[in-house]
């Protein structure tokens, strides 16, 4: 990755850490025992942890490691809101805020896939999680502070989505459970080095993590990313 690559992928999220504290508070307030917002937020707290431990990791196994536990919840956490959450939001007056967050999650599953393909030894693994890092935890900020708590307070059918809620990511999570306990590891193999970092993604990361920032665009209803 080059310096200026470093420079410009590097997200901090616009918001302080007192505002994400905050949001997280006002969300929790919000929840009730055993719903799917008590369950969502629970997830939101492992993904902030795996991410402190992945940064934290510096020998390349327990990156693996790390990279593993942190890939299993998100994408069980991200899977159960794009079939469920999402939905419920876009068909509850709230269209730009559903597809804004699917076009977050997209970003940030490719985003892990090139994180997948870089070698833990290699410096861009944890430029590339920190790009990632901060993307998350700027969509988590717009879960947490604004879309969950339109979904709590418009959604007439609360006890559905916390039954399905449950049932996607438990299909996930199980497994995920279930492969790590077959014998079938496979070894490690890495496709690119740090140079070979696809640019493309790269510039997608960019692109959309732009609009994130900007809360303005949040607001408007005609300004839907393009439909896949
Ligand atoms: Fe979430």
């Amino acid at each position: 990755m080059s310096i200026v690559d470093k420079v410009l992928g590097a997200i901090t999220p616009p918001e302080k850490d007192e505002d994400r504290a905050e949001a997280t508070a006002k969300a929790r307030a919000a929840a009730s025992q055993g719903d799917w917002l008590t369950m969502a937020l629970d997830h939101h707290d492992h993904i902030r942890t795996s991410f402190e431990t992945a940064r934290a990791a510096t020998a390349p196994a327990d990156r693996l490691s790390a990279f593993h536990a942190l890939a299993t919840v998100l994408n069980g956490h991200s899977l159960a809101e794009e079939l469920v959450l999402y939905p419920a939001l876009a068909k509850n007056g709230e269209k730009a805020h559903a597809g804004l967050a699917y076009t977050e999650q997209t970003t940030a599953k490719m985003q892990m896939a090139e994180l997948e393909r870089i070698d833990p030894a290699d410096e861009a693994w944890l430029d590339k999680l920190e790009h990632i890092r901060g993307a998350v935890l700027h969509h988590i900020f717009e879960e947490e502070g604004t879309w969950f708590l339109e979904l709590k307070e418009k959604a007439p059918d609360q006890a559905f989505l916390t039954r399905r809620f449950a049932e996607e990511y438990e299909r996930y999570a199980r497994g995920a459970a279930d492969e790590g306990a077959s014998p079938r590891a496979e070894p490690r193999s890495f496709a690119m080095d740090a140079a070979d970092v696809d640019d493309d993604l790269e510039e997608v990361g960019r692109n959309d993590a732009g609009p994130l920032q900007m809360g303005e665009r949040t607001r408007d209803e005609g300004d839907l990313p393009p439909s896949a």
